[in-house]
């Protein structure tokens, strides 16, 4: 569900027609959705509330915007960062440290200071050499770090390759075998309170069984952490449950994930702990976009969009799909290969895809493009940074300004040795 609707065959986000924002901001520009973004907020965190102690942690890495962040703290979500940015961005919007869980397996030694000052509520741990140079730095800084062991439980999360974590073999984690005795030793090193055992398999997933798996394989490893004799008081299930991107998709809603937890976690009697990104920004944003020419080509003709892979990295990346929509269709429909401007055959939107019949000047969009969309755009080809959008019922702003490349030009510098 969301607040993209067509209003006389014109497609508005909310109460706002998009040509109105592309003839003020140009284009390639996201658009987000307000209603959208707090719907999904209290959708996910009210199906949850069927769980006696609930805390949620928004994965910014989905969506950074300080605007969404903003919307999120005020429905109540902390935040799970995985950098010093992330942590700037959480603490900018006003989220509360205590609810800013830090994930991530290459947390530096500025950054792990940079938390603990800070007073954030939970360190991810995902080594037992992090952990003790954790230990360290809290020891030397008169703080004790409250800390998460995350545990690669080894569970095919049934998602894309590159988006999988919870398999022995990727980075994630500590082995789930070592896990037990790597708990017991952080949580007799001083500077350290651990508190609770944190996994996440994967992203976009289609299927609750593996979760299911995951949970409960880590739900008996805690039971033998407390049995030799250590606190847990805490379990971070991580975020992972997928969103719909093409018609037809059928995905877990918010209320059958919490059962399957109700379900798993019943006799934890521990807080548990979520870090959804996706699920909540997934569908509050759409890539506005311009048709800068149709081009014929051998087999189905080439729309070329003003939109690259450097704005919407995802089907370049995991081969994902975006629906494309004209903004006022014309009413035909074409068969059509959809690409961006930039030099590299990656930089293909789609393939032989049926869609609305476009020209020319006409204006589309990407949907369900608000998780993982202007957070993965870059400058490649020396194009400029996607501008942001929020919309909210009849009004707007620009809530992330376009990066002109003459600004980063600006940023560069020529040695005198070169000059
Ligand atoms: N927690 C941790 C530790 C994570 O690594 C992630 C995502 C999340 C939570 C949030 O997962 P979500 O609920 O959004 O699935 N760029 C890729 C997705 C990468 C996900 C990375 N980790 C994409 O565009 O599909």
């Amino acid at each position: 569900m969301d607040h993209f609707d067509y209003v006389d065959g014109v497609l508005h986000a909310e109460d706002v027609p998009l040509p109105a924002i592309a003839a003020q901001v140009g284009t390639p520009v996201y658009v987000y959705s307000r209603a959208t973004l707090t719907r999904h907020a209290r959708v996910f965190r009210d199906a949850l509330s069927i769980l006696p102690s609930v805390r949620i942690a928004f994965a910014v890495k989905s969506n950074p915007n300080l605007a969404v962040l903003k919307v999120l703290a005020a429905e109540g979500y902390g935040a799970d960062v995985v950098s010093g940015g992330e942590l700037e961005r959480a603490l900018a919007a006003g989220m509360d440290p205590d609810g800013v869980v830090f994930s991530g397996v290459g947390k530096t030694a500025a950054e792990l200071e940079r938390a603990l000052l800070a007073g954030i509520g939970q360190f991810n741990l995902e080594s037992e050499e992090e952990g003790l140079e954790l230990a360290e730095i809290a020891v030397r800084l008169g703080k004790t770090a409250r800390c998460a062991l995350r545990v690669n439980p080894d569970v095919d999360a049934g998602t894309h390759g590159k988006i999988s974590t919870g398999k022995a073999e990727n980075k994630f984690g500590v082995p789930f075998d070592r896990a037990g005795a790597i708990y017991a030793r952080l949580a007799q090193t001083p500077g350290l309170s651990m508190r609770a055992l944190a996994l996440h398999i994967g992203s976009q997933l289609s299927r609750l069984e593996p979760l299911e798996a995951a949970f409960t394989k880590v739900g008996g490893l805690m039971r033998d952490i407390r049995a030799a004799g250590h606190a847990v008081t805490h379990m971070d299930l991580g975020g992972g449950v997928g969103v719909p991107y093409k018609a037809g998709d059928v995905f877990p809603q918010p209320d059958e994930y919490a059962a399957m937890v109700q379900r798993v976690t019943r006799d934890w009697d521990v807080t548990l702990m979520f870090e959804p990104g996706r699920v909540i920004t997934g569908n509050t944003g759409v890539l506005v976009t311009e048709v800068v020419r149709v081009k014929e080509g051998v087999g189905s003709p080439w729309v070329v969009v003003d939109a690259a892979m450097n704005d919407l990295a995802r089907p370049a990346l995991y081969d994902a799909w975006h629906d494309f929509a004209a903004v006022a269709p014309r009413g035909p429909r074409m068969t059509a290969n959809i690409v961006g401007p930039i030099c590299e055959s990656s930089d293909t939107f789609a393939m032989a895809r049926d869609i609305d019949a476009v020209e020319r000047g006409d204006l589309a969009v990407f949907r369900t493009a608000g998780a993982y969309g202007a957070t993965m755009a870059n400058t490649y080809n020396s194009r400029p940074l996607v501008p942001e959008v929020m919309v909210d019922g009849a009004k707007w702003a620009v809530v992330a300004d376009r990066i002109d490349p003459a600004t980063i030009l600006a940023a560069e510098r020529v040695p005198e040795w070169l000059a």
